[in-house]
């Protein structure tokens, strides 16, 4: 198996990643929640291995954000004594399943075995999954088709698609099934780095290049050689790095930062887009002959409200995703799919499974979604009809409420406590009561 643990305790991490190894088992340890998601973006893995109290991102945020990029992980959590009170609450919040440390080794093997067993079982009766990409529409098959197509091909890819349509899951299925997929798969995301940091992200530096520059750095273009490059939300790219990719992708050859010499390397672009590039090209935001080496390999995903026959499938790889240890079902009743199947869902697979996903943190002791949870948990606009709070407790309303409140206010208990008129501490009470997390 291919198991990536996260702890901030190295010996720990270290020990475990080892042993398991020495098990036959190919294991990788990191020591934040942030590293783990760019390994796990960069290449696959079968389960993690998550410590739930770290600085920064805590285990089950860092497992919750893990499961987005690959929703049939087999989360493991580590916890102290008693700081968890209950499986079925790790496997609300995601988890397979949890052990107590110091763990044994033996036994973390066995779980994660059983983990991994149940996953293939649980993904058996999904004949229309391709690389995680699940949907029967047509609209789904013909993106398959064309994965199928030019992932083998040495132009560029363009995926474009409004937010959440599954553009970075494409971009992984053509990598990891093409010749390719031993190499890196390496992603960037133009829109969250400033232009200078871009620039020297792409290409790198030779040493001395700027005030700072004390060592060599490699860019991900370097990282990438023989693998993808994933550009993401390349609408956003300053002019000056459009220029510097347009060399690249037409001779093949970039020069780092710093460096007069020209450096080869073979990599496979894919750029993706979540608004209409001809508008900024239309508009001279983005270069029109980058634009065009780019436009070669197409992919347009569209969203979600107009391939509705695939909610369905959707839900039910959700649902079969949430294995657990305890082999406790989360079942969906047809008035929830209904419902779920009659929303517009402007932020798409993600959004459907976001909604999912509080749903599942909303249920108490039985396990089946109901038509009422989903009204509670979806966001006001979203109802199709006017939300009726009959037969729902009160403590589901405050719940949500609460819920709510934080992910507006990025989950600052302060001002979240000030907007429901209740002290901090209070809500500190209850966010604990409900074991609510970011
Ligand atoms: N067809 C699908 N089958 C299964 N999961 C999907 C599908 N489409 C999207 N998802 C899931 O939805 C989430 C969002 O997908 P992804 O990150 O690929 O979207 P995106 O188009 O890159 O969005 P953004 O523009 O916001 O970056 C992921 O968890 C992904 O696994
Ligand atoms: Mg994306």
């Amino acid at each position: 198996m291919k198991i990536i643990i996260v702890d901030d305790d190295e010996s720990l991490r270290l020990h475990l990643s080892k042993a398991l190894n020495r098990r036959g088992h190919y294991s990788l340890a990191v020591s934040n929640g942030n590293e783990a998601i760019i390994k796990l973006r960069n290449e696959p893995f079968d389960a993690a291995v998550i410590d739930i109290q770290m600085m920064g991102k805590d285990g089950f945020q860092v497992l919750q954000e893990l499961k987005e990029i690959h929703p049939q992980l087999i989360g493991v959590m580590l916890t102290g004594h008693g700081s968890i009170s209950s499986a079925v609450e790790a496997t609300k919040l995601g988890a397979y399943d949890y052990l107590t440390k110091p763990c044994d080794i033996s036994e973390l093997e066995t779980v994660l075995k059983k983990g991994f067993h149940g996953v293939i079982r649980a993904m058996k009766p999904f004949k229309e999954i391709y690389h995680g990409i699940v949907g029967k529409s047509t609209e789904i098959k013909n993106i398959i088709r064309i994965i199928n197509k030019v992932k083998d091909s040495p132009l560029p890819a363009l995926i474009c698609g409004e937010t959440g349509v599954g553009k970075e899951l494409a971009a992984r299925a053509l990598h990891y099934d093409s010749k390719r997929s031993k190499h890196q798969f390496v992603a960037i995301n133009c829109a969250s780095l400033k232009t200078d940091l871009l620039e020297n992200e792409f290409f790198g530096h030779v040493k001395g290049a700027f005030t700072g520059a004390t060592e060599v750095k490699d860019g991900i273009v370097k990282i990438a050689d023989k693998g993808t490059l994933f550009i993401d939300e390349i609408a956003d790219m300053n002019p000056s790095i459009q220029a510097s990719l347009l060399r690249f992708i037409e001779i093949g050859t970039f020069r780092p930062i710093g460096s007069l010499k020209e450096c080869k390397v073979d990599v496979r672009i894919i750029a993706a887009v979540n608004r209409s590039i001809e508008k900024e090209v239309e508009e001279k935001k983005f270069r029109h002959d980058l634009y065009y080496r780019l436009n070669v390999c197409r992919i347009d995903i569209s969203p979600l409200r107009e391939r509705k026959e695939d909610i369905p499938l959707l839900l039910d790889y959700f649902l079969a995703s949430k294995i657990s240890a305890d082999n406790s079902k989360i079942t969906i009743t047809p008035d929830a799919r209904k419902l779920l199947t009659s929303c517009s869902w402007l932020g798409n697979v993600r959004e459907l499974f976001h909604v999912m996903e509080r749903a599942t943190l909303a249920l108490e002791d039985n396990p089946t979604i109901t038509a009422d949870i989903i009204k509670s948990v979806l966001p006001v606009q979203k109802t199709p009809y006017s939300k009726s709070l009959s037969g729902i407790s009160l403590d589901s309303v405050e719940k949500v409420s609460i819920l709510d409140n934080l992910k507006i206010n990025n989950w600052n208990v302060t001002r979240t406590a000030k907007i429901l008129g209740i002290d901090r501490r209070t809500l500190q009470r209850k966010i604990a009561r409900y074991g609510l997390r970011e």
